[in-house]
C-alpha cells in the first residue's frame, strides 16, 4: 500500500515553548493509527501540528507527497486534512445542515451520506448547534470533517465525555469510516482498548516524544506493556 503521511523529526509547540521534540511516524493509505499517551504528553499538540495550528520549529510533514508543513492551516483542508479538534469546532449559531453544507467540498462524502452514517443528525437537521447534546455535537464535528473529503481524518478524543450508548454509536461509525470506507485516520484516545481494536498501528507519546511505535494488535496483546506505557489499568 502507498504511503500517505510521513512525519520526520518534527519539533513543535506554542510560541517559544517546545512541546514536541523529534517526532517521526508514517501512515499508509487507508490505515488507522491510534495515538496514545497519558494526559499532557503532547497528543493534541501533535494533531494540532498536523493541522497547522501550532508553531513548528523543525522537521517535515508530507501528505501524499505534498509538503504540508509549508502550508498555512487554512490550506491544509484542501491538501487532505480533515480535523476534528478536541474542542468540537462546530458553528453553534448555524443549523446542523448549514454546518455541513458550509464546509462541504466535492467528493464521495456529502451531507446526505453523513446523515446516513448518523441518523441522529438527520433528525436534527434544522436544529442549531446550541441545541445539540454533546454526542450530537461530536457526530456533527466528525460529519464536518468527512464532507471536506479528506485523505486523512484527525480525531482528537472523539469519545471524551460521552454517554456509553453514544460512545458505542460513534465507535461503530468510526469503525465503518476507517475499516469499510478505507479512510486513513489518526485517533487520539486516553482509553486505548476500543481504539486499538479498530487501528492498524499505534504510537505512544511521553513528554513530547515517541516512546513506542508498532502494530495495534501487538499492543492489545501485551497488556503489561500497555500498562507500563500508559500507566493505567486497562
Ligand atoms: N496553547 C498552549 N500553550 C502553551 N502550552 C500548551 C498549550 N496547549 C498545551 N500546552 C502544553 O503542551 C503540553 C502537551 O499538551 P497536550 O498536547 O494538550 O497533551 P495531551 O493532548 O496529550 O493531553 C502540556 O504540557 C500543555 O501544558
Ligand atoms: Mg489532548
Amino acid at each position: 500500500m502507498a504511503e500517505l503521511l510521513r512525519v520526520e523529526g518534527v519539533s513543535a509547540g506554542y510560541g517559544e515553548a517546545v512541546v514536541l521534540s523529534n517526532i517521526s511516524l508514517a501512515l499508509e493509505e487507508g490505515q488507522t493509527l491510534a495515538l496514545l499517551g497519558r494526559n499532557g504528553t503532547g497528543k493534541t499538540t501533535l494533531i494540532n501540528t498536523l493541522a497547522g495550528a501550532t508553531r513548528q520549529h523543525a522537521g517535515s510533514i508530507t501528505l501524499g507527497g505534498v509538503a504540508l508543513h509549508k502550508l498555512p492551516a487554512h490550506e491544509r483542508a484542501a491538501a487532505g486534512i480533515g480535523w476534528v479538534p478536541q474542542e468540537r469546532n462546530i458553528f453553534k449559531s448555524l443549523t446542523v445542515d448549514e454546518n455541513l453544507t458550509a464546509v462541504a467540498r466535492p467528493g464521495a462524502w456529502t451531507p446526505e451520506r453523513v446523515y446516513g452514517m448518523f441518523p441522529r443528525l438527520a433528525e436534527r437537521k434544522s436544529n442549531l448547534g446550541t441545541q445539540l447534546s454533546g454526542g450530537e455535537q461530536q457526530m456533527l464535528a466528525v460529519g464536518r470533517a468527512l464532507v471536506l473529503n479528506p485523505k486523512l481524518l484527525l480525531l482528537d478524543e472523539p469519545l471524551e465525555g460521552l454517554a456509553p450508548i453514544i460512545v458505542e454509536e460513534l465507535l461503530k461509525a468510526i469503525r465503518r469510516i476507517t475499516r469499510e470506507e478505507g479512510l486513513a485516520a489518526i485517533i487520539v484516545e486516553q482509553h486505548p482498548q476500543a481504539i486499538l481494536k479498530i487501528s492498524d498501528s499505534a504510537v505512544v507519546l511521553d513528554r513530547g516524544t515517541v516512546v513506542h511505535a508498532g502494530s495495534a494488535l501487538d499492543l492489545l496483546q501485551r497488556p503489561a506493556l500497555l500498562d507500563r506505557l500508559l500507566g493505567v489499568a486497562c
